[in-house]
């Protein structure tokens, strides 16, 4: 199975990163395939923290390749950044490759994603503002700029001079003062001169190493339910970061996926606006945020919290064809006398066993509990099944009984030595 999607299975920050660093050392290839700077991944090696944005977790293996694919837009400025700052820390890194058709990030993208929101007043999305949206737009608009022109230096500069005199425009509609055309392109043109060497069809080497029967892992951003069309729309990001958007976002048809993992909390969060059923927005959500230090990687924010949701990730489940679960973060829950999980949902009267596709009647279900025991103690050093409390394996086996899949792989904390694999048949074959 030399093929393996990763992806979230909840509205995000499941901990994917650590667990595609863990994962990521028997990869080849490590990919990312949607989003932008808007996620945030931390790995913990030993000492050290790694906070990634843009690159795969991947890019920490030195033999491997690290992909950002086609899906992707990206803001030069922060993907350098980030490279330099990773280097600091660990000077051999794997092999960047950047998709010559993933668009670019540019400041009136950010500046737009601001307005936009203020705009938007109490209906706010809470983007993460990092012009992520308005980046999407212009690649559906047919105007963004991808990579290939980016750093061919006279395209570069008639296209940003397109582009920017209709930005100007807009910018001009919000009140804002036009941006000096010169001084943004002499910022863009020498990151590109940095990128070039990094940039290739990545479709093309991605299809030759799926061919070659070598090992790619497609590293999701976000969550299934931040899905433009999956997700609870409008409350979403403005990507795919579910499976089928592997194949989207890296040029990889479905037939050549051989596994997909989706990585799920063993309670729920949710950053930004939007429904969420089981929020539990009193001292118990609380005492989740502080035991779990939900606070997101990319904006500080912290998170809002509630109860694992097995409605949802029995959605997240299909939607996404999971083989497998990772179920992260079952530490933090250490403590809690008594877990909640909800089953199903009441609607007006009726019960029902999916989201809803209207965020109105997503906002009025009331999740139907049930309540499991909860465990003490500390789970981090846990390396086994048999090492954990008789009350986290009923709350394991209740979470496969509902969602009908197995669980792969458990996370017992945020070092690589904290995961206990249960089924590698799932992961590499
Ligand atoms: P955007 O992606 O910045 O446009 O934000 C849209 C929605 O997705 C907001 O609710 C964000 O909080 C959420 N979001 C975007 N990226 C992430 C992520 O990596 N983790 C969790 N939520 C995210």
């Amino acid at each position: 199975m030399p093929t393996l999607v990763i992806v979230g299975a909840q509205w995000g920050d499941e901990a994917k990163g650590k667990i595609v660093d863990v994962l990521g050392d028997g990869a080849k290839f490590v990919v990312r395939f949607s989003g932008g700077n808007n996620a945030g991944h931390t790995v913990i090696v030993g000492d050290r923290e790694f906070k990634f944005h843009l690159l795969p977790a991947g890019i920490l293996h030195p033999g491997s390749t690290a992909v950002l694919g086609s899906g992707m837009v990206i803001c030069p400025r922060s993907l350098l950044e980030e490279l330099d700052r990773t280097r600091v820390i660990q000077p051999d890194l794997g092999t960047l490759r950047i998709s010559s058709s993933a668009h670019v990030v540019f400041p009136y993208h950010r500046m737009l994603d601001q307005l936009e929101e203020e705009a938007r007043g109490e209906n706010k999305i809470g983007t993460t503002a990092r012009g992520i949206g308005p980046a999407y737009e212009d690649k559906v608009a047919r105007i963004g700029i991808r990579m290939a022109e980016f750093v061919n230096p006279d395209r570069h500069r008639k296209r940003l001079q397109e582009v920017l005199a209709v930005k100007n425009r807009l910018l001009g509609l919000f009140g804002q003062d036009p941006l000096d055309f010169d001084e943004l392109y002499d910022e863009y043109a020498a990151y590109a001169e940095r990128l070039t060497p990094f940039v290739a069809d990545t479709d093309v080497i991605l299809q030759d190493a799926v061919e070659a029967g070598e090992r790619v892992m497609f590293e999701g951003a976000q969550g299934t339910f931040l899905d433009l069309d999956a997700g609870t729309y409008p409350y979403v990001t403005s990507s795919h970061p579910i499976a089928a958007g592997a194949c989207l976002g890296t040029g990889v048809g479905p037939r050549a996926i051989d596994s997909v993992l989706g990585v799920c909390k063993a309670y729920t969060t949710r950053v930004g606006s939007g429904p969420f059923p089981t929020e539990q927005d009193n001292a118990e959500g609380a005492r989740i945020r502080e035991q779990g230090k939900e606070y997101g990687t990319t904006t500080g924010r912290g998170r809002r919290c509630g109860w694992l949701d097995l409605v949802a990730l029995r959605q997240s489940c299909r939607t996404n064809t999971l083989s497998g679960l990772i179920v992260t973060r079952l530490d933090v829950l250490s403590g809690f006398e008594r877990l909640p999980v909800a089953v199903a949902y009441r609607l007006r009267g009726t019960t029902i066993h999916h989201l809803p596709a209207d965020v109105a009647d997503l906002a009025q279900v009331e999740p139907i509990y049930e309540v499991l025991d909860g465990w003490d103690g500390d789970l981090r050093s846990a390396r086994r099944l048999s090492d954990l409390p008789s009350a986290t394996l009923r709350y394991l086996e209740f979470i496969e009984d509902h969602t009908k899949t197995p669980a792969a792989i458990l996370s017992v904390g945020p070092d690589r030595e904290e995961t206990i694999v249960l089924r590698p048949d799932l992961i590499w074959g």
